[in-house]
């Protein structure tokens, strides 16, 4: 009887601890610019579940993404360490890779898991498949996938807008055709644009509504497709905007958000969601008018200028965070820390990690426990090491190289064209003050900074252990659904035989690609 007892208070006492720890939902973008939404500035997009959230939440004006392209930036995210480390370089995974995020990294799914969290990813990945999908994020801590587990444009695209408008961007056409897949399995292939956003938001508030439901403390990460190239929309949103198709797919996006912040509302558990807001880089400028626009910034993706790795970041915890704006420097490295410590996990002590905690800026409305950021380049090398450094309001760049953009853009430095070039003395601006980077600094005035920021940039790119690069080969039978395996096989599928052969499967055009 007393055991009994003691047995159903054990239970009642767990399953209210558990039910304390705050759900998470990590919403993620992709080449979003910081002038992208309508509460950073823009004047035509339409974005007003992120606007709200940002009124009620509180916004940053300086929160940095871990790299100007995708795989290496979401390998930070999730794991609180740079790209560097992990072997997430250079640039990115493509369909055919072999490689992915190495199963000794412990990302955030990982340390959720223990601590009694149901976990999801709903959209993309793009830290690796594996010929025998074992890099797919059920191998890295995720109880559930659902997603195309790389960029939407690694594959034909057909079809973007309801009811047949093909897309308006080149893709990979030689690829397979994009896999939607739920965990290891693929569920449809070609993936269908038209109704992929409904079926991300479905199988994200399913997924709230049923560990709320169960009481059980969940970590939602949602890395969008949106509002990557080729933008696409569903019949509701093709030209529900004024900015064109990049803002149809933003709204698209928006809306979605709005769909699951309705779901947090609904399931009753508003008052203990930790909701975060980022994206992965900056806009893709190639795209002209169909990428995005990184507001005031200089340059976009692909650059360690401001445009390609200052991202729109917003946090929000109805009572926990006071609704406002900061200037506090934040990054997706310290999301890693911040989600595992509110998760009360346990911040790996057995390897470096990049991430500092943010709750002081959070839910103190202190002062950032960073006064610094080091910027990798899309491609770096343990030669050069990092690109650029910020201490405090300062920003010193050591190399500048040009990104993806081209002609008609009109700053060259932007251009793909544009080689690397070493500064020595490295360029020195003051962002708080310049944020576009167009005055540089120079003189006795800046010797102190400048030598400040230059040892602490050899310090520590001397004590970078680089990870063996996981973004090596390829096999175009690695592609899904390539694999003999594969049934039933897509027909329009050519598995890389038109493939160019380059060592990395990348056809001439990459850089249109990425
Ligand atoms: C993971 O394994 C690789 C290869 O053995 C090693 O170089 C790396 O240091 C390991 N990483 C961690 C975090 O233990
Ligand atoms: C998948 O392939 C890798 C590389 O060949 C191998 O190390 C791993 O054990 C395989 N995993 C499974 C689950 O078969
Ligand atoms: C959207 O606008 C384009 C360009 O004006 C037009 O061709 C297309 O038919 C429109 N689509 C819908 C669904 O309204
Ligand atoms: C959440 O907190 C607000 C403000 O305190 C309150 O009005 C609301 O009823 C709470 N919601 C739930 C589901 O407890
Ligand atoms: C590609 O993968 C296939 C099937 O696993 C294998 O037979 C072939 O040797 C691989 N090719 C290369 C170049 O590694």
């Amino acid at each position: 009887m007393a055991a009994a007892f003691v047995l159903l208070f054990l239970v009642f006492f767990v399953s209210v601890h558990d039910a304390q720890k705050p759900n998470i939902v990590l919403l993620f973008a992709d080449d979003l610019g910081y002038g992208d939404l309508g509460v950073y500035g823009h004047p035509t997009s339409s974005s007003p579940n992120l606007d709200k959230m940002a009124k009620e939440g509180l916004l940053f004006t300086q929160f940095y993404s871990a790299s100007p392209v995708c795989s290496p930036s979401r390998a930070a995210l999730i794991t609180g360490r740079y790209q560097t480390r992990s072997g997430i370089w250079p640039s990115v995974f493509g369909a055919a890779s072999t490689g992915g995020l190495p199963h000794n990294e412990t990302t955030v799914a990982e340390i959720l898991k223990k601590e009694g969290y149901a976990t999801a990813i709903v959209g993309k990945w793009h830290l690796g498949v594996g010929a025998n999908n074992t890099y797919l994020p059920t191998n890295h801590g995720f109880d559930y996938y659902m997603g195309i587990p790389y960029s939407h444009d690694m594959c034909p695209c057909l079809i973007c807008f309801y009811p047949d408008q093909p897309c308006f961007d080149k893709c990979r056409t030689d690829d397979t055709p994009c896999p939607l897949f739920e965990n290891t399995k693929i569920v449809k292939q070609p993936a269908d644009f038209t109704t992929l956003t409904a079926t991300y938001t479905n199988a994200a508030t399913g997924f709230i509504n049923q560990n709320a439901e169960a009481k059980k403390p969940f970590f939602l990460y949602m890395p969008y497709q949106h509002t990557h190239h080729p933008q696409f929309a569903s019949k509701a949103f093709r030209n529900s905007s004024i900015r064109g198709t990049f803002g149809d797919s933003l709204s698209e996006m928006d809306s979605s958000i709005g769909e699951i912040f309705q779901a947090i509302k609904s399931a009753g558990v508003e008052n203990n969601t930790f909701v975060f807001f980022t994206a992965d880089n900056g806009p893709s400028l190639t795209r002209q008018v169909r990428g995005g626009n990184q507001g005031l910034l200089k340059c976009g993706k692909g650059t360690t200028y401001e445009g390609g790795m200052r991202e729109p970041a917003i946090a929000w915890m109805p009572g926990k965070i006071k609704p406002g704006r900061t200037n506090e420097l934040g990054a997706t490295v310290d999301v890693f820390v911040t989600i595992t410590k509110l998760a009360g996990g346990q911040v790996p002590t057995d390897r470096p990690i990049d991430g500092v905690d943010m709750s002081p800026i959070l839910f103190e409305g202190g002062q950032s426990n960073r006064n610094f950021y080091y910027y990798y380049p899309m491609s770096p090398n343990p030669s050069t090491g990092v690109f650029a450094t910020r201490l405090k309001q300062y920003k010193a760049h050591f190399y500048t190289k040009g990104g993806l953009a081209g002609p008609p853009y009109y700053d060259e430095d932007c251009w793909g064209k544009t080689p690397e070039k070493k500064h020595d003395p490295p360029l020195l601006f003051d962002i708080m003050q310049d944020p576009s980077e167009k005055y540089p600094l120079s003189g006795e005035k800046y010797a102190a900074i400048l030598e400040t920021i230059v040892k602490m940039t050899e310090k520590f790119n001397s004590e970078m252990i680089w990870g063996n690069s996981e973004i090596h080969g390829s096999n175009s039978s690695a592609m899904p659904c390539c694999r003999p395996s594969c049934s039933p096989f897509p027909s329009c599928c050519t598995c890389g035989t038109k493939n160019t052969g380059s060592p990395f499967g990348f056809s001439p055009a990459f850089e249109l690609l990425v």
